[in-house]
């Protein structure tokens, strides 16, 4: 089976969806792996790493794709690529397939079999593949060096002989996998760390870190999966109400709520940010799905009454030796799923299979609901 690697198109990705290691292991097992010529090299992987694991370096698109039975990529393939590709070819990728239909339409009628790696079911057998944490891990932890950076002051307390400075207060809105690695990021540099999350759940994990939950009244809203429900807006605003005084007294804020296949939920008004203090900085990691922010412009930094708010756009992408590889390994789970020793196995009463592929045999695939489950066809 030939595996192909193409170099990431989308402006400012600079993860590779193979790396070395896996590639070692692949071509280990009598695959055939072809790389583009620098498409590890943003990440810190030269074509001489990969020649090393066994890979060909190929600097023609045609040759890469056109006799590919199998795909990697980080993101969308372009339609330059797919023009290169055979019908019949799997394609795995993070491919939005939620929010794309187009593509997941233009991917039926070309008969790729395409897996979007957001779909990989969150059950404990799958978290081997379950890109959704491995990359909002990355984000959690940057997301506190970002705001560190940022802000004009200490996050530890800190005695000098000037006079002791207190240690910054960081609140996380949004406790799921990003909200808690920005937590234990936060508590080590010696933050006062308080956190928030519609899920009364985690609690306890928020308390393990070292951080206070935020005491408010609301209705949990824990749904199948560990995933959070969206609530009503006036539940929403109640929660917001009640939030915004920790807000306020909040040196750093970085909001991480997210409803699967949904606009983020509005958690912080526009009056809210203007009684925080001049200085204080908030980081959005939901810009990209619209925004925990009122005021949060994706891939911009604004200054919004004194406050600085970043809506940071595709963070993994700001680490992306370690995001590559952990995305890499993720991939090489789905493919010891479908790579039999006779080549492609998809076996459709697989779970984890049934439930990351979004169209196979020029059709779509039936599970596209914001929940997902359900099955192939
Ligand atoms: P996510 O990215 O969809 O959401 C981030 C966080 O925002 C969640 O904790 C969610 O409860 C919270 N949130 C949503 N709306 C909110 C609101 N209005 N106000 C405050 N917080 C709000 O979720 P993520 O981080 O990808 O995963 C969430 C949970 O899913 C994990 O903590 C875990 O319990 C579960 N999970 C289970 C896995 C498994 O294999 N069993 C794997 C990964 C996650």
């Amino acid at each position: 089976m030939k595996i192909a690697v193409p170099a990431e198109s989308a402006e400012g990705e600079t993860r590779v969806s193979l790396v070395p290691e896996t590639v070692g292991r692949l071509t280990g097992d009598g695959h055939t792996v072809a790389v583009m010529a620098g498409a590890g090299g943003a990440a810190s992987f030269s074509d001489h790493d990969y020649r090393g694991a066994g890979a060909e370096i190929v600097d023609d698109l045609d040759a890469l794709l056109s006799d590919a039975g199998i795909v990697t990529m980080v993101g969308e393939p372009t339609t330059d690529e797919l023009d290169r590709m055979a019908s019949g070819v799997v394609l795995i990728g993070m491919l939005r397939a939620r929010q794309n239909d187009a593509l997941i339409d233009d991917l039926a009628a070309r008969g790729i079999t395409a897996f979007s790696m957001e779909m990989v079911p969150r059950i404990a057998r799958a978290q081997r593949l379950d890109v959704l944490s491995s990359q909002a891990s990355l984000a959690g932890y940057k997301a506190v060096l970002m705001a560190s950076n940022t802000i004009g002051r200490f996050f530890p307390l800190m005695m000098t002989a000037a006079g002791t400075i207190p240690p910054a207060t960081v609140l996380i809105l949004g406790a799921g996998v990003a909200g808690l690695q920005a937590i234990a990021t936060a508590r080590r540099l010696g933050a006062r760390v308080q956190a928030f999350d519609v899920r009364s759940a985690v609690r306890e994990q928020v308390e393990s870190l070292g951080a206070d939950f935020v005491e408010i009244e609301v209705r949990d809203a824990e749904a199948e999966g560990g995933y959070a429900k969206e609530q009503s807006g006036d539940e929403q605003e109640r929660q917001n109400e009640a939030l915004a005084a920790y807000v306020a007294k909040a040196d750093v804020v970085i909001t991480t709520a997210q409803i699967p296949g949904r606009t983020a939920p509005m958690l912080v008004r526009r009056a809210t940010v203007a009684a925080m203090r001049p200085g204080s900085v908030i980081i959005d990691l939901a810009a990209e799905s619209g925004g925990n922010c009122e005021g949060t412009v994706a891939g911009e930094e604004t200054v919004v009454d004194g406050v600085t708010i970043v809506g940071p756009v595709n963070v993994p992408a700001r680490m992306p030796e370690e995001a590559s590889l952990l995305y890499s390994r993720n991939l090489q789970g789905l493919l010891d799923l479908i790579l039999g020793e006779d080549g492609l196995t998809l076996d459709f009463e697989d779970e984890v299979v049934a439930g990351t592929v979004v169209t196979h045999a020029a059709a779509r695939a039936g599970q596209l609901t914001p929940e997902g489950g359900g099955d192939a066809t």
